[in-house]
């Protein structure tokens, strides 16, 4: 059997990391200022992180959600203390998409309606109700093109408020900083008329923050930039790093049933383990903070370079933007300079995405390095 070929492939074989490093088949050596899109959030094979998982793994990685998992909640009562969500509850999933899915139908149920709102770029996963409301038609199945979704420009009060009104819509999702579409976001006066409006009219309003939140944006989660609270929140990528599990924390005023969501493996005991060592390492290490004073410094540092023509994002979630397609720079980077990039939708971006505790020196050195495949 071979394997589906649906993924363009660097010729890159990783075999180990560490931090943000990481060593080919080859025995290179690469910087990640990529994360696995994202990712990646205290660093590759974090002793914290691998010791956690090593120890639970011999105790027991999973059992399904018909038992008492005390690590479920402890995972819940630390989330909800570091992001300063404690009014919100906690069901565990295994991606973003499927955080995304399941924030949708909560939406569904609880207004009894069907519709979406989402917005022009916007990324959330590939799954039923996740992938009709990401702005994508080349990936939205026939079959996920029934469900109704309104795209909208962002930070276009009247579309919003016209939308809106027709009392039709069950949700409106958006990420407070996109992250595939190429790192575009609402203002904070455009997000908090969203709160506002949403609230107007019962419709539930999800932030996904599947890839800017855990840190990534210098607050827990971006939406945090603009002092509006939404009524669920979907996360993954930074949650896990690496392992794979995605959640919703759904606002306390709704109220769960038996069977309502439910999953096999979504808060298995490995995924737990994980996802708390993640946490206890963002908090021992300040790794929010990180985020934000790094952020800063990088901008800083990118004013140096005339062929940069914007810098978009917070925090460590940021896109170059140059005058020209960016595919073959990024090439230059892998190839050459040894520095693994990401890309967006907007051709011109080049992401980066680092492991939240990186140093200056290492922003330093990505510098000197996309100095050198400018030349
Ligand atoms: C904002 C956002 N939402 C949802 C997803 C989907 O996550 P997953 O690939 O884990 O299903 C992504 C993935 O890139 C994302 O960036």
């Amino acid at each position: 059997m071979k394997l589906f070929d649906v993924y363009p492939l660097y010729d890159v074989t990783p075999v180990s990391a560490k931090g943000i490093e990481v060593w080919d088949d080859k025995g290179q050596k690469y910087w990640d200022f990529y994360g696995g899109h994202a990712v990646i959030s205290i660093g590759h094979t974090h002793p914290h992180y691998v010791k956690r998982i090593k120890d639970q793994l011999d105790k027991i990685a999973f059992y399904s959600n018909s038992i008492q998992n005390p690590i479920q909640e402890a995972l819940a009562e630390k989330l909800g203390q570091l992001s300063s969500c404690e009014e919100y509850d906690l069901f565990m999933c295994n991606s973003g998409a499927e955080a995304n899915e399941n924030a949708l139908k909560m939406a569904s149920f609880h207004t009894g309606k069907s519709k979406v709102i989402a917005f022009n770029n916007s990324f959330h996963g590939r799954t039923s109700a996740a992938v009709a409301a990401t702005d994508n038609p080349s990936i939205n199945a026939p079959i996920n093109k029934q469900q109704a979704v309104t795209f909208l420009p962002l930070n276009d009060f009247e579309a919003f408020e016209k939308a809106i009104a027709s009392d039709a819509y069950c949700a409106v999702i958006l990420e407070a900083i996109q992250g595939v579409g190429g790192l575009d976001e609402p203002t904070t006066e455009f997000y908090q008329f969203i709160a506002e409006k949403c609230k107007k009219h019962q419709v539930v309003l999800i932030a996904d923050e599947v890839q800017s939140g855990y840190g990534r944006s210098g607050k827990f989660f971006a939406f945090q930039h603009h002092g509006i609270q939404p009524d669920i929140i979907s996360i993954a990528k930074g949650m896990g790093n690496g392992f794979p599990v995605g959640g919703v924390l759904i606002h306390e005023t709704f109220k769960p049933s038996y069977g309502l969501l439910g999953t096999t493996f979504g808060g298995n005991h490995l995924a737990c383990a994980a996802s708390l060592a993640v946490l206890e390492v963002l908090e021992s290490e300040g790794l929010t903070k990180n985020a934000d004073e790094l952020g800063a410094y990088f901008r800083e540092k990118a004013q140096d370079i005339p062929e940069i023509k914007n810098v978009k994002g917070r925090g460590l979630m940021i896109g170059l933007e140059f005058d020209f397609e960016v595919a073959d720079l990024r090439k230059k980077l892998i190839y050459d300079q040894h520095i693994f990039t990401g890309s967006a939708k907007n051709k011109k971006l080049l992401r980066f995405l680092p492991a939240l505790n990186i140093t200056k020196e290492h922003v330093d050195l990505f510098f000197d390095a996309l100095q050198n495949a400018l030349k």
